[in-house]
């Protein structure tokens, strides 16, 4: 009883803005105690997704060469800094230029700011690539991975597929599209796939762990109250925030 606790519930039970979420407990791990509680909230969705992108699907080995695409952004920034935990010998990402220094400063080794050169003509064979923009870039990414590499795409287009064709044939249209495109890809010599995170308390522990050891830092971008819930949506659809937005659910 009692026990702080973080947890990233199923899409089923996200639980959003709730104060309280009855959820299965081995989707949960104990608080890292060096993290405040936003500090700490800010992590599990966003971890998760990069360890699922990067060391599950991509098979992270020390010494290999990452691309992640918006590296300022909340799994970005995640990315690069496990990225370079776990021993990636370059860690390059995409950023505008007011954040080349925060990227930078996150562990990347390479930053392209994307204002001034296009990604796939500057970055060429690296081992393992995180799409977190999808569209065009899922198949520019993909030029920018060598044979053998993983891409690991995080959007799936699920939206724009059932804005454009409506919630049915939406649906199976865009899941037609990741299938093809995993399909292409192993056609090419190369793995790519689209992936959801998943939630599980045992590796969010190990995700405590290192953020307790301060080889995981959490990036708030800002922190609103519930009571400005909208103004903070509005916010994270600008598509600008550094890191993570937060809200606080009870004073
Ligand atoms: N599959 C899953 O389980 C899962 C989980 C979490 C998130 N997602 C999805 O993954 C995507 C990324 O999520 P997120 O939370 O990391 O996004 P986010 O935090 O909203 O991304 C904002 C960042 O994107 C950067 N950005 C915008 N346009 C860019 C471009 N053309 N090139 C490079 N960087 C660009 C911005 O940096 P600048 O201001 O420097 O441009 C900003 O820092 C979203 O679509 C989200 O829905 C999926």
């Amino acid at each position: 009883m009692g026990d702080e606790v973080v947890s990233s519930p199923t899409h089923r039970r996200q639980g959003c803005y709730a104060e309280y979420v009855a959820i299965d407990e081995a989707m949960v791990a104990h608080k890292a105690p060096r993290l405040t509680h936003q500090e700490a909230a800010s992590l599990p969705l966003v971890a998760l997704t990069a360890w699922e992108a990067l060391i599950k699907f991509g098979r992270l080995e020390p010494g290999q060469r990452v691309f992640v695409q918006a590296g300022a952004g909340g799994v970005g920034s995640v990315a690069i800094q496990l990225a370079r935990h776990f021993g990636a010998s370059e860690v390059a990402a995409t950023c505008s230029t007011r954040n080349v220094e925060l990227v930078e400063s996150l562990g990347a080794t390479r930053v392209v700011d994307y204002t001034k050169h296009e990604y796939d003509e500057v970055l060429s064979d690296y081992d393992i690539v995180l799409d977190a923009l999808g569209g065009e870039h899922k198949e520019r990414a993909f030029a920018v991975l060598k044979q053998g590499g993983a891409l690991a795409s995080i959007v799936a287009g699920i939206p724009t597929a059932t804005e454009k064709y409506g919630p049915n044939l939406g649906v199976l249209v865009a899941g037609w599209q990741m299938l093809s495109f995993s399909v292409r890809a192993r056609f090419k010599g190369k793995r790519a796939a689209n992936l959801v995170k998943k939630c599980d308390g045992e590796l969010l522990g190990r995700i405590m762990n290192l953020a307790e050891d301060g080889n995981l830092n959490p990036l708030i971008d800002r922190v609103f109250p519930l009571e400005q819930i909208a103004e903070a949506h509005r916010y994270a659809e600008t598509g600008r925030a550094r890191g993570k937005i937060v809200i606080q659910v009870r004073r």
